[in-house]
């Protein structure tokens, strides 16, 4: 996994819950369980996807628990949370660290991973705010009756085996702020119903099987960070994708192809990192990333982008990580680059880079290797430079989404390679 991607066994920032309120500090408080243990046999699982479609179908049909009536509850709310964990224990096969054992009797709240609060409607009333079973290694699905958890406000279950789908009836979870199912075995498309979550602001649904297209929707919602890399969605970004105000956005790893959208120069107010690596995009940079000027990091490495880096970029005055490599570029990197007054690391190996100014070598850590730079050591052969070289890259040809304003000077496109100094070395 790459240093810049936040790593999903960590959990979702915690610092993104002190933001909510006190009511939730309780959970920043959770110790994950002991990690380490490998994962049992995920044995059934296509059994148990199939149970959830099944259920989840269901929808509102009534109650598959039956609820003892010698039990009594502070609440209505509390009764509910109780269907709903019974229900989720019911659909739970392995539970190697016997986290769900003590889920018996009424009083829920003591429930491990669950965590109760006042409901923000009413302080007389406790309820289940969040639950937080992150590193669980638990293996089984999501049952419909979770929707019963209407108080919820955290949702935490990353790192375990759960598989199926996001049960529909997630859209009565009106509070949920942050959603995290992150490194598990969840399948099919986009779990639609999440859009539907008014209160949703940290999205996490990395590391599982997910596929299909990404809808649009996702970027005009009002999100703080969006992790979806690591699962098998296959999409051209959406010109949308601008108007997004999230300030962490990692797509990583899925199979998304066309062209970086201009409009990600909309995101200059929020934008902190974006993570487009390994994606099978096809363009040029669009000089208008020049505005993104609280970006930090930047990564498109692993795609097949062409053309020259803008000399917009220079106007990323917050950026500290540059990572362009793995890619087509061609081109001499511009000054205004290797200048930037925070970057510490520039990897730009494996492109066509004919030219590098001598501020790129004073740049803390940087990666020139196999480019077709004069006079460097490990760069690409002759041969290989001239054939990509001789080959005219057009940016406007791939301009057609990205509905430039016209702000910027159209950069210079064009190279031959009878005018590029090669210098051939292994
Ligand atoms: C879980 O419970 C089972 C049965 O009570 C026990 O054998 C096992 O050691 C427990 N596992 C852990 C990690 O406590
Ligand atoms: C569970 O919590 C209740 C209060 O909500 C408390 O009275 C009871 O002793 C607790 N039970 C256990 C087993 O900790
Ligand atoms: C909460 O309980 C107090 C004392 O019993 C009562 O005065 C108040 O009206 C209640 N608040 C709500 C929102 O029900
Ligand atoms: C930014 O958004 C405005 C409207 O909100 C739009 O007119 C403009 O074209 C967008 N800029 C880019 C670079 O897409
Ligand atoms: C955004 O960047 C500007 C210029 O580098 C800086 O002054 C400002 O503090 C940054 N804002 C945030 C929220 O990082
Ligand atoms: C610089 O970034 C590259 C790519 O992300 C990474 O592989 C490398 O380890 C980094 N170098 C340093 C010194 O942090």
């Amino acid at each position: 996994m790459k240093k810049n991607e936040p790593d999903p066994r960590r959990g979702l920032p915690v610092s993104s819950v002190l933001a909510v309120a006190c009511v939730f500090l309780l959970l920043v408080s959770f110790a994950p369980r002991a990690a380490g243990a490998e994962g049992g046999s995920g044995a059934g699982d296509d059994d148990e996807a199939g149970r959830t479609r099944h259920r989840d179908q269901c929808g509102d049909c009534g109650e598959l628990v039956d609820v003892n009536p010698k039990l009594s509850f502070p609440n209505p709310r509390l009764r509910a949370a109780y269907i709903a964990l019974q229900a989720w224990k019911e659909a739970i096969h392995s539970d190697p660290f016997n986290l769900t054992e003590d889920w018996v009797g009424p009083h829920v709240c003591n429930y491990t991973g669950v965590f109760c609060a006042q409901a923000l409607d009413d302080p007389n009333v406790t309820v289940v705010a969040g639950i937080d079973l992150n590193h669980g290694d638990i293996a089984g699905y999501l049952p419909y009756e979770l929707g019963l958890l209407a108080d919820l406000a955290l949702f935490h279950v990353n790192s375990n085996r759960f598989c199926g789908t996001v049960p529909r009836t997630f859209h009565k979870l009106k509070l949920l702020f942050e959603l995290d199912l992150s490194n598990n075995r969840f399948v099919g498309k986009f779990p639609r119903v999440l859009l539907r979550l008014p209160a949703l602001k940290f999205l996490d649904i990395r590391f599982n099987e997910f596929e299909g297209k990404v809808p649009r929707e996702l970027f005009d919602k009002d999100l703080d960070a969006i992790f979806i890399n690591h699962n098998r969605f296959s999409f051209d970004l959406p010109d949308n994708l601008g108007n997004s105000p999230v300030s962490v956005i990692v797509l990583a790893n899925n199979r998304f192809r066309g062209c970086i959208p201009a409009s990600l120069g909309n995101m200059s107010k929020t934008l902190n990192e974006i993570i487009l690596m390994n994606n099978g995009l096809r363009s040029c940079l669009p000089p208008e990333i020049g505005l993104l000027k609280n970006l930090t990091v930047l990564d498109v490495s692993y795609n097949e982008l062409v053309g020259p880096l803008p000399g917009n970029l220079g106007g990323m005055l917050s950026l500290e990580q540059l990572n362009v490599a793995h890619n087509m570029f061609s081109g001499k990197i511009p000054e205004s680059i290797c200048s930037l007054p925070r970057l510490q690391n520039f990897t730009y190996s494996y492109n066509f880079f004919t030219g590098e100014p001598p501020s790129c070598l004073k740049v803390e850590a940087f990666d020139d290797r196999r480019n077709c730079l004069p006079r460097r050591p490990v760069q690409r052969s002759e041969t290989q430079c001239r054939r990509v070289l001789s080959r005219p890259v057009d940016c406007d040809a791939f301009s057609v989404l990205s509905t430039s304003a016209g702000i910027f000077a159209p950069a210079a496109t064009q190279f031959s390679a009878t005018s590029i100094p090669v210098s051939a070395t292994t």
